[in-house]
């Protein structure tokens, strides 16, 4: 039994990751902007005691004291995942910013205000939901700038905390092409499946390892 931070478990890869390790037996803490608005996360709620969801937007100012109120009694946080995100459609500045907002400063954000329960566990494990689309290297398609930028940058952030806390195993994640508002129907995993490999390589990691960036498979990606 561990005790794992999600984000952005409304809906998508957050969902699955959530209800994955309820089912396995792990305490989850959850953010959901909306939880109401989500009956697979009630249903989860209903089902399992260990699920606590903090009922909250990211972006809000004083969001990190937020999360520490809610976590007043959960002195250990054993697995951080940072999953939500958002794709900006269009080049103006408010896409941009907003893509940064979330996609690269509040995972930063989160992490720095968990770090002290995180250090607590023994073994302790931060994982960043990227994607390729951050990757510069195997860019072969461009567009979508806001989007990928702010992956970039995540992946930076990424692995400057690698490097910063060298007892946290870090891993930055592409969770495949998955079937969720953001993926599209055209998108070629279930939410489940690509959770289940996200789970098996956060399993798998070794602390030696600290700073990758893998896929679902566990297959290593360039930067
Ligand atoms: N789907 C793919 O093919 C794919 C591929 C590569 C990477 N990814 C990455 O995987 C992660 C999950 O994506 P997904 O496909 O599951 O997307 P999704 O279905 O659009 O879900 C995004 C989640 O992020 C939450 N969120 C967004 N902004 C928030 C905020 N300000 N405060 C709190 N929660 C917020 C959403 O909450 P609400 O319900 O309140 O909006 C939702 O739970 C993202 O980081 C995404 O970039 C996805």
């Amino acid at each position: 039994m561990q005790t794992v931070f999600i984000t952005g478990i409304s809906r998508g890869i957050g969902l699955a990751l959530c209800a994955q390790a309820l089912e396995r037996g792990d305490h989850v803490i959850g953010v959901a902007r909306n939880p109401q608005a989500s009956p697979d996360l009630l249903k989860l709620q209903n089902r399992f005691k260990e699920l606590k969801i903090i009922s909250l937007d990211l972006c809000q100012e004083d969001a990190a004291e937020k999360i520490l109120e809610h976590l007043f009694e959960v002195p250990v946080i054993d697995v951080l995942i940072n999953n939500a995100g958002i794709y900006e459609h269009g080049i103006s500045k408010q896409s941009f910013l907003k893509s940064f907002e979330v996609n690269s400063y509040v995972p930063f954000m989160i992490t720095e205000a968990l770090l002290s329960k995180l250090k607590r566990s023994s073994s302790p494990k931060l994982v960043n939901v990227s994607s390729v689309m951050g990757g510069i290297t195997d860019n072969s398609s461009g567009d979508a700038y806001a989007y990928r930028s702010s992956k970039s940058a995540l992946n930076m952030i990424h692995k400057c905390l690698s490097l910063e806390h060298s007892w946290l195993t870090c891993l930055a994640i592409h969770p495949g092409w998955v079937k969720t508002s953001m993926g599209g129907e055209g998108a070629v995993l279930l939410p489940k499946t690509s959770a289940h490999g996200i789970w098996d390589v956060i399993e798998k990691i070794r602390p030696e390892e600290s700073g990758a960036f893998k896929d679902y498979n566990g297959h290593h990606l360039n930067w």
